[in-house]
């Protein structure tokens, strides 16, 4: 559990060479998408240690200890490259200082991707998560190529469902009770989206660009989900149009 626009011509087919430990900048009208960098540790756990972060999510400690901003950041470069997780810090572009995350978790098996986010809470309502949250799923699917999007927020947190509605993603249900959170069971409500509804939103968006200069191996690493999903497609038409003719015989 978890927060673009112009036209995909903006967006490289292939991700441009570069350092491949971290993810490529993207930007969208306001704001900047980058990689961590050990000199958000500070913002991150001055802003993530707010426990009304911490009670919406599911991995954030409360209380954010000294150190743990540090070796979270540190472990990114890692997750990346292996394909794992891309992770955000979102900045308005006016500005230098963080003032939220986002990013995908991946499963390469499934060429599936689960957004999360989180916005310091002086930032709320200015409709930042959703315009990091637009940019991260083109990101996902234009640049990464995954068939699927997902995201999951407590039933006690509508703000994070309003989030995912206004980026047109479909309620896909409610897991009842489904996480033990701080000694209570909390109901998670899910939303997902397919690339192809994506693409067909594509129209509407106005703003995000990825840049050059990094991000190549992890993409590289869930290129291959482009062309299994590919391989998919086509073993799917392939045996519609076996069933399709065996139909049609008298
Ligand atoms: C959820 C969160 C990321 C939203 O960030 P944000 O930048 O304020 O989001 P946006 O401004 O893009 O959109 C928020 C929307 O929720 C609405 N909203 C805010 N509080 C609400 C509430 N109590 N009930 C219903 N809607 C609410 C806002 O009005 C806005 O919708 P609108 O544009 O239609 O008016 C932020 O509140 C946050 O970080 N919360 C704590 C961590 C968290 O919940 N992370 C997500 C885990 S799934």
């Amino acid at each position: 559990m978890a927060g673009l626009s112009p036209r995909r011509a903006m967006f490289p087919a292939k991700p441009p060479p570069g350092p491949a430990s971290e993810p490529p900048q993207v930007e969208t009208r306001r704001l900047r998408l980058r990689a961590l960098r050990l000199t958000d540790s500070a913002r991150v756990r001055r802003l993530a240690g707010d426990r009304a972060i911490a009670t919406n999510t599911l991995l954030i400690p409360h209380p954010y200890e000294e150190g743990m901003a540090e070796k979270w950041i540190l472990a990114q470069p890692e997750r990346y490259r292996k394909g794992r997780e891309v992770t955000f810090a979102i900045v308005p572009r006016a500005g230098r200082l963080l003032v939220g995350v986002i990013g995908l978790r991946l499963t390469k098996k499934h060429s599936r991707g689960e957004l999360g986010y989180w916005i310091g809470k002086p930032y709320w309502n200015r409709g930042y998560a959703t315009e990091a949250a637009e940019a991260v799923l083109r990101y996902g699917f234009q640049t990464l190529g995954l068939h699927r999007i997902c995201a999951f927020h407590f039933g006690r947190n509508p703000a994070s469902g309003r989030v995912l509605q206004k980026l047109g993603m479909t309620y896909e249900g409610t897991e009842r009770q489904h996480i033990l959170k701080w000694g209570t069971f909390e109901d998670l409500a899910g939303y997902g989206i397919l690339r192809a509804e994506f693409e067909a939103r594509e129209g509407r968006y106005t703003g995000a660009r990825v840049s050059s200069g990094s991000g190549t191996e992890a993409a590289d690493s869930v290129s291959t989900f482009r062309s299994s999903a590919r391989r998919e497609k086509l073993k799917k038409a392939a045996s519609n149009m076996a069933a399709s003719t065996a139909n049609s015989k008298p």
